[in-house]
């Protein structure tokens, strides 16, 4: 018995788990424990034998539940040890940084811009990149035989889809869809068949603008077009218009703003004009608005197109239109 019990002993001492605290609970105390054998068997034993053995085994059994009890308890709080060991948090640690982007400079300027007229009451539409030929130039009222139709300024998709070349085909296509009063503006991405250098590139951006209602006259757009130059580079800015000629629009101008860079004292920027151009604008020419089922005896119509990447260059002092579209983190970071 003593024999028995030592082992018990030294195997419930090394325990460190409660599966194997189980396993010795079984193997001793369990149905077919040693003890548990040992007690049945004692119907062999002497009267005498007994009440002596009996007594011994009994003790052994609570002598082994009790270690048992002991050793559980150790189990568990070694466990509980274990556990908040390994569930601790070192908060001494320096946290992961979050990569942070930035807006891309075209999509600030926009932004910007779009806040502007939508205070003024535009709404903002988009129209299709890949365009009609129809939209794209017969609609403009640009004759079959103008340059701006040549496959060398313009990427045919086939003879009748073209890549649109500016943003202006949205006008007719707002209004054909719209009664006055209308007040949009449409930004998109337009194509031309250029070669990429410091100023050009076969993507760039333009902003359309158009108003169509009943008695818009050249000084709405003067207006309109003034305060959002303020707005944008500040309420010093000047603006003038330049006589021009675009075939949708009659009469046409190109405006022109203070140049921003010496305020007009003359600098690099603006050829020492004092001016930069900002936009192509004009009245919207009648056969325009004609073809789109308006009412010329009682409507009237502004426009205006401005390169959003050369808005940007300038609003920025970027010298090279590349940086616009290469994204190189170094270049997008400074904004
Ligand atoms: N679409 C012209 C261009 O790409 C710019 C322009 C001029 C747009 C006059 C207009 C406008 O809406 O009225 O050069």
């Amino acid at each position: 018995m003593k024999g028995i019990l030592e082992r018990a002993l030294r195997e419930i001492n090394a325990c460190s788990e409660l599966s194997a605290l189980e396993n010795c609970r079984v193997k001793y105390l369990g149905k077919k424990g040693e003890l548990t054998v040992f007690l049945r068997g004692m119907g062999n034993l002497s009267p005498e034998e007994r009440p002596v053995i009996g007594r011994l085994v009994n003790e052994a059994k609570e002598e082994i539940e009790t270690l048992l009890l002991c050793q559980k308890e150790r189990v568990l709080k070694l466990e509980r040890e274990r556990s908040l060991k390994e569930e601790e948090i070192d908060i001494t640690i320096p946290g992961k940084r979050f990569a942070r982007g930035k807006r891309h400079p075209l999509t600030k300027t926009l932004d910007e811009i779009k806040s502007i007229f939508l205070g003024l009451g535009f709404t903002v539409v988009e129209g299709p990149e890949v365009e009609l030929a129809y939209y794209n130039f017969t609609a403009l009222n640009i004759p079959e035989n103008h340059p701006a139709r040549d496959v060398q300024d313009t990427f045919y998709i086939t003879e009748d889809i073209v890549l649109r070349t500016l943003t202006s085909p949205d006008e007719p296509r707002v209004m054909e869809k719209t009664k006055p009063p209308i007040r949009v503006l449409i930004p998109g991405r337009v194509y031309r068949a250029d070669d990429v250098d410091a100023t050009h590139s076969p993507v760039f951006h333009q902003i359309e603008g158009l108003v169509v209602d009943e008695g818009i006259t050249l000084g709405d757009l003067k207006g309109t077009f003034d305060l959002f130059v303020k707005k944008l580079y500040g309420e010093h800015m000047e603006t003038k218009f330049r006589p021009s000629h675009f075939p949708f629009t009659e009469p046409s101008a190109e405006i022109d703003a203070t140049c921003f860079v010496c305020e007009g004292k003359g600098c690099r920027v603006c050829k020492d004009t004092g001016w930069i151009e900002l936009s192509g604008a004009g009245m919207s020419h009648p056969k325009v608005l004609e073809r789109c089922g308006i009412d010329t005896t009682r409507y009237s119509g502004f426009a205006f197109g401005m390169g959003l990447d050369r808005l940007t260059m300038l609003k920025y002092g970027i010298d090279d239109m590349r940086l616009l579209f290469e994204n190189d983190v170094r270049f997008l970071e400074q904004f």
